[in-house]
């Protein structure tokens, strides 16, 4: 991996988290490029050393910074990804490989623009990675080699974990994963609303909610038995928290977070479908 040049195209809160998980694990810096848009973005990595252009100073940037890439990372926004691909596909190597972070952008869509590049990956990496702390998802293309699903999956490990999935599973994984940090924040926000509302300051329920899923988190790591025992240590029979998971469960939680999934792969559907 340490050897491979990596070209990042489109260089903002997503492009700019996996870069900078690559320099933390100790990527050479003169094996990094960044392309962005404005002149200001594309002046701070330069001043750290990382080769980088701009598309306000130079509209063939993409190109040439990809043309000498064995990684191309693509981080524009969606609507872009064509357009760039189109902007590089006769100036990269033939078995570079071009990793996709778009939402909704099918590696069917980016073979027709470059049906010579036989390394196509599609990923969907989730915020956290801002913070080293990403899962992502890794679709090859059934023509990607080895060799390059291996580099993807060490480019992601570099800011959390990365997983091989399948392309049919990305839009599951997206809703779950992808959009997992809000699952999570709202839940946490409903939990510290209850906190709140039986005495506590903003303060206290901060510290009761962060902490105990911080600590559970923590917990179920450090321990050999899984959440239903850890669950279980902690809901005698005929206790209070026993009321609290009969509540949950005669709510329906689970079959709630179906619906939310159904509802988010039904949306994926129609947005792939326009
Ligand atoms: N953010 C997320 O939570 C998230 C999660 C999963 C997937 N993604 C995917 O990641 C991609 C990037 O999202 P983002 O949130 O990181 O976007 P962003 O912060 O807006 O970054 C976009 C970057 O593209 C640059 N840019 C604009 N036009 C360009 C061009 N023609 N050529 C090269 N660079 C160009 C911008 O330059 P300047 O810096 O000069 O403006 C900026 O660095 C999207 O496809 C998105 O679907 C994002």
């Amino acid at each position: 991996m340490e050897k491979l040049r990596v070209c990042f195209l489109g260089t903002g809160s997503m492009g700019s988290a996996v870069l900078e998980g690559l320099i933390a694990s100790g990527h050479p810096l003169e094996q990094i490029s960044a392309t962005t848009k404005s002149v200001e973005s594309a002046a701070r990595f330069r001043s750290r050393g990382i080769s980088a252009m701009a598309i306000d100073e130079a509209a063939d940037a993409n190109a040439l910074l990809a043309g000498d890439a064995d990684l191309i990372v693509l981080g524009v926004k969606p609507y872009q990804i064509k357009d760039v691909l189109s902007e590089i596909k006769d100036e990269i190597a033939p078995n570079a490989v071009v990793i996709s972070m778009a939402a909704g952008i099918k590696l069917a869509t980016m073979a027709e623009v470059m049906p010579g590049i036989k390394n196509l990956i599609r990923t969907m990496p989730n915020t956290p990675a801002l913070v080293g702390m990403g899962v992502t998802g890794v679709a090859p293309a059934k023509t990607a080699s080895a060799e390059a699903v291996e580099a993807t999956i060490e480019l992601f490990d570099s800011v959390g974990a990365a997983l091989e999935i399948t392309e049919d599973q990305i839009d599951a994984l997206s809703a779950i994963s992808g959009s997992g940090p809000a699952w999570v924040f709202y839940i946490m926000e409903q939990w510290e609303k209850i906190a709140l509302k039986h005495g506590f300051s903003a303060e206290q329920a901060a510290v009761m909610v962060r902490g105990t899923l911080a600590g559970s988190i923590d917990l179920l790591a450090q321990s050999d038995n899984e959440m239903p025992e850890l669950r279980a240590n902690v809901t005698s029979p005929g206790g209070t928290t026993e009321r609290i998971i009969d509540t949950l469960d005669k709510a329906d939680l689970n079959g709630i977070f179906e619906a939310a999934l159904e509802a988010a792969l039904i949306r994926s559907r129609e947005i792939g479908a326009s």
